[in-house]
Parts: structure tokens; sequence; C-alpha cells
């Protein structure tokens, strides 16, 4: 069996391929390949599967430059990156990484601290020289404690941001899926609305837990920024398209609302123009998942999935929709 690793990956899940008598391929540039190199390398050989990154877009193209592969292991909790209903219309198995729920929660959290207790700004403040000595009215920033926090998407990431916020902070959780999600209320007495509108309108921090879909694409768009209360931050550790990136530097600039913290970018790794002259932003380099313990969890799994399917068994994290 012979599987292509787009990229280097924490060993073990390698380990576990090359134990079971498999023909590993790793790219052995520290790189995102491009489109054409990517066809080019999975196409070198009659390769059985694919690990694949967030970073490596997979349609009909890549399929067809490696018309052997049963399966696209993505290494990643989200799968945009992939043409799924190609994918299954070939018979091409898909799976993700269910191993980051806990630290893409704790960084949703860390960007909301960031915000409220403007950190960022304090840190290069006092790294500029410009701390002369403690003063009243410097930097004032606001308590977590007892807020609505607005969850968007009632999945195991929103799950577990919730659970953070409402036991540390005594946070009124409210949130919005399409559909409810009975332990948000029975273990986080949380408030669901059938619209995400209602919840825009009444959280004073709102925080996007949603894959990008067709149907989530600018789910927060210039309308919906409008609706949010000019003090609430807006906290994105999804997908950048899910936000519209030009509409929020506007609605930023314009203090429609009080700040946003990003772990992703609509055109990532480009920025919109104007987000980075904002001092109402907290931005990080899409590092919500990554923590030495879940990229090898991720590495691991990936290697599951691909033995599985490769094994001819039913692996643990097929994409389906
Ligand atoms: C990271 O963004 C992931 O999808 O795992
Ligand atoms: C602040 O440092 C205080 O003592 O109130």
């Amino acid at each position: 069996m012979k599987v292509y690793i787009t990229r280097r990956i924490p060993d073990v899940g390698i380990n576990m391929l090359v134990e079971k008598g498999y023909e590993v391929d790793v790219n052995p540039e520290n790189r995102i390949l491009t489109k054409e190199e990517l066809i080019d390398a999975v196409s070198k050989k009659p390769y059985d599967a694919v690990l694949s990154l967030l970073t490596d877009t997979i349609d009909a193209d890549v399929f067809d430059a490696v018309p052997t592969a049963k399966i696209f292991a993505n290494y990643a909790v989200g799968f945009n990156n992939i043409d799924i209903v190609t994918a299954n219309k070939r018979g091409i198995v898909v799976t993700n990484t269910v191993a980051t729920s806990e630290e893409v929660a704790e960084h949703a959290v860390a960007l909301m601290f960031a915000l409220a207790k403007r950190i960022v700004e304090g840190d290069s403040f006092v790294r500029h020289g410009d701390y002369k000595g403690w003063d009243p009215l410097l930097l004032p920033g606001i308590n977590l404690e007892g807020k609505t926090i607005g969850l968007i998407g009632g999945g195991r990431i929103g799950y577990k941001t919730g659970r953070i916020l409402k036991y540390g902070l005594g946070m009124n959780v409210i949130y919005h899926d399409v559909k409810q999600n009975e332990m948000f209320e029975k273990d986080l007495s949380a408030t669901y609305y059938a619209t995400i509108d209602e919840v825009l309108s009444q959280a004073d921090i709102v925080s996007l837990h949603v894959p990008l879909l067709d149907s989530t694409h600018h789910l927060i768009n210039k309308e919906r920024l409008a609706l949010m209360k000019p003090t609430a931050f807006l906290i994105n550790t999804s997908r950048g398209p899910v936000v519209d990136e030009e509409a929020l530097v506007e609605a930023l600039k314009q203090k429609q609302i009080a700040g946003a913290g990003l772990d992703v970018f609509e055109f990532e790794p480009k920025l919109t123009p104007g987000l980075t002259d904002l001092p109402n932003v907290v931005l990080t380099p899409h590092i919500a998942s990554a923590t030495a313990q879940a990229r090898e969890q991720m590495s691991q799994i990936a290697a599951e999935n691909i033995i599985a399917v490769l094994e001819g068994d039913e692996p643990k994290n097929k994409v389906i929709v």
C-alpha cells in the first residue's frame, strides 16, 4: 500500500503507517504545495491513500490525478478544502480528525480575555516603553462574569466553549444552530434560538463554531454585524469565510461593535486591508488547535482512518455531507 502525505506532520501517525508495511512518501519541503505541485506529487505513484492538510484544495483535478486513492484523510477537523460531494460520488472516503475541541474552545476563550483585558494592547504599550507609571485611566477593560455568550454552532467546540464560560465565569449561554443540541440546555442551562439574529442582538460576545459550508459562507455579514451590540466582541476560531471580513473591518472602524478576536481569515494568509491598523482586534495565525498533544492526536487519528480504509474496515471519522 502506498500513502502520500502532503506536508510533514508529527511522526506518530507516519510511524503507524510505516509499521503497517506501507510505503509512505512525505512532501520533503516544509511548505504548502501549489495545486500543480500537489497534482504532480500524487500522480507520481499509484497511491492508495492521501493524507491532506486544510491548506490543500482537494477537488476533481486531484482525484483525477490519483484515481487509485480510496481515502483522503484530512489532517483537520474542518473539511471545507475537500470537494466531499465529488468524493462521495466517486466512492472515495474522506475523513477528518476530531481531536481538537478543548484546544479550540480554550483558544476562543483566550481571545475573549485578550480583548476584555486589553492584553495585546497592554503588552505592546509596555514593550514600546510607554509605561510611565500606574494610571487610573489606563487601558480600561471589562469583566466577563455574568455576561451573555452567544454561540453560533452547537457542536463539540461550541459546547466546550460554553462550558468554560458557564462554569468559570457564570456567563449566560445562548446559542443557535440549524438544530438544537439538548446537551446545551441540560448541562449549560443554555437558551436555544432558531434564528441567528436573536443571538447576535442579545450576546455580549459572539463566538463562531460552525463548519464552512455554502450555507455558512458570510454568515456574519454587514446586516448581521449591525444587529450586534456596540459593546460586543466577535470571536472567530472556525473558518475565515464564515465572516465577510471587509464588512467586519468596516464595523470595527465605525465602532459598530467593540472588538474582534480572529484566529482565521477570509483569504488567509492574506489579511483584508485595514485589519491590522485596528487596535480593537486580536489576531492569531490559525493556531487554535496548535497544542503539541492535539497535533500528535491528529496525526494518529489520520493514520488510523487510513489504516481502517486500506484494511477494508469502516473508518471512525468519515465525513458525510
Ligand atoms: C483546524 O483549523 C482544523 O480544522 O483542525
Ligand atoms: C491596583 O493595583 C490597586 O491596588 O488597586
